[in-house]
């Protein structure tokens, strides 16, 4: 299951409201790459996969590809400003190490 904050939520909302149409799903992905080993992804999709895992979250469908979820499983997002700008924080308890923005995340390899 993911978490998403109050403050997550009204952000994705306003990008949301952006799109071609207003109930797009959010994907949530995992990729290699980052300064530690993987990284998140988010983005507005409306392909959605019978493998998908799915999650509705105050009127948010949130979706999260097979590969990915073991790694996000448990993920909290939340969503803060300062002012270098504004920017989704994770917080992953699948994590064992993170980068310095939060974006990258290492995992046990055993
Ligand atoms: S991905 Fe480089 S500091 Fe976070």
């Amino acid at each position: 299951m993911i978490h998403l904050s109050p403050a997550a939520i009204a952000e994705v909302h306003r990008i949301q409201s952006k799109a071609t149409h207003p109930n797009i799903a959010v994907r949530l992905s995992v990729k290699s790459g980052g300064c530690a080993d993987f990284y998140y992804a988010l983005e507005l999709d409306d392909a959605i996969a019978t493998a998908d895992y799915i999650q509705t979250c105050d009127g948010l469908q949130i979706v999260v590809d097979a590969d990915s979820l073991p790694y996000v499983d448990g993920l909290k997002i939340d969503y803060t400003e300062d002012l270098m700008g504004g920017g989704f924080r994770f917080d992953n308890p699948n994590a064992v190490s993170n980068c310095g923005c939060g974006n990258s995340f290492s995992v046990n390899s055993a």
